[in-house]
């Protein structure tokens, strides 16, 4: 994960149709946190998602703690659509505007959802392309440059996140980053309007200081990616390991954007090939 995305190399799609995709997926993912995948079929978005899940065994569908309400029912479907002008009132999904720095699943327990997959059924007219912040990687030079920063960041206390969605009052606090059982950093690290950060749980000024190196450190090309998906690819990527955003973009009214979401508990794995018989 200390991989330089100035490299022109990390966006390089894989071809689903390689036998040993699944395997390249996982390599690029370990290495960067993120693969592009061409997925190359023309069938429903949902049986195309499916089936790049099988091949990365990732299992079913998770459903964030946020839509296990009786107010929010109607976004635990298994494949979210997002695009803008649908009848939805998520603040995310159904508008043209970009979003800024987050996770996906805001009551989540940090490194709960490790796996996000985006599928593109159809691109913007202009812009739309996917970020990607490589925030623990950020996280790491902090912790070298400025350790008692980089300690607020770790507090349990330090970041409020709470639903945006109209009725639903709900909200968690947690790290905005930590270590899961291997020793790898892991990160929830949001810059947006669910957030409310605990400046006081540091009276040194530690997560003030912080905070100002991780937006700064977002747009430095290192650690920041723009990712445009192309109609039939995929990206799937490790929701702990990088935060992402959007750029906001412009729709064809006769061919408005498209992606479908699935996030998973599970992480990706290799050595299962990729379904399709030769
Ligand atoms: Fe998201």
């Amino acid at each position: 994960m200390q991989a330089d995305f100035r490299d022109p190399q990390c966006a390089r799609p894989v071809d689903f149709a390689e036998p040993d995709a699944p395997d390249q997926v996982v390599q690029n993912i370990d290495e960067r946190g993120f693969s592009v995948v061409t997925m190359g079929e023309s069938r429903p978005p949902g049986a195309t998602i499916t089936s790049l899940a099988a091949a990365l065994r990732l299992g079913h569908p998770y459903i964030p703690a946020l839509y296990r309400y009786a107010e929010t029912k109607a976004y635990s479907t298994a494949f979210s659509d997002i695009r803008s002008g649908s009848k939805g009132r998520h603040p995310g999904f159904s508008t043209t505007a970009g979003q800024p720095w987050h996770v996906d699943g805001l009551l989540d327990t940090i490194g709960d959802i490790k796996t996000t997959i985006l599928y593109c059924v159809r691109a913007a007219h202009r812009g739309g392309d996917t970020l990607l912040f490589n925030s623990p990687a950020a996280f790491a030079e902090l912790r070298d440059k400025d350790p008692a920063a980089s300690e607020a960041l770790l507090s349990p206390r330090a970041l409020n996140r709470r639903s945006t969605l109209p009725d639903v009052d709900v909200n968690a606090t947690g790290p905005v980053f930590a270590l899961d059982e291997k020793g790898d950093l892991i990160t929830r690290y949001t810059d947006n309007e669910t957030c409310t950060w605990n400046f006081s749980a540091d009276p040194r000024g530690g997560l003030n200081r912080a905070l100002a190196f991780l937006r700064a450190a977002s747009e430095d090309a290192r650690f920041r990616l723009a990712v445009r998906l192309a109609p039939g690819q995929a990206l799937v990527f490790r929701n702990d390991r990088l935060s992402h955003g959007r750029q906001p973009y412009e729709d064809d009214p006769d061919a408005p954007r498209h992606l479908v979401r699935a996030l998973y508990a599970a992480a990706p794995l290799g050595g299962g090939g990729n379904g399709l018989r030769g």
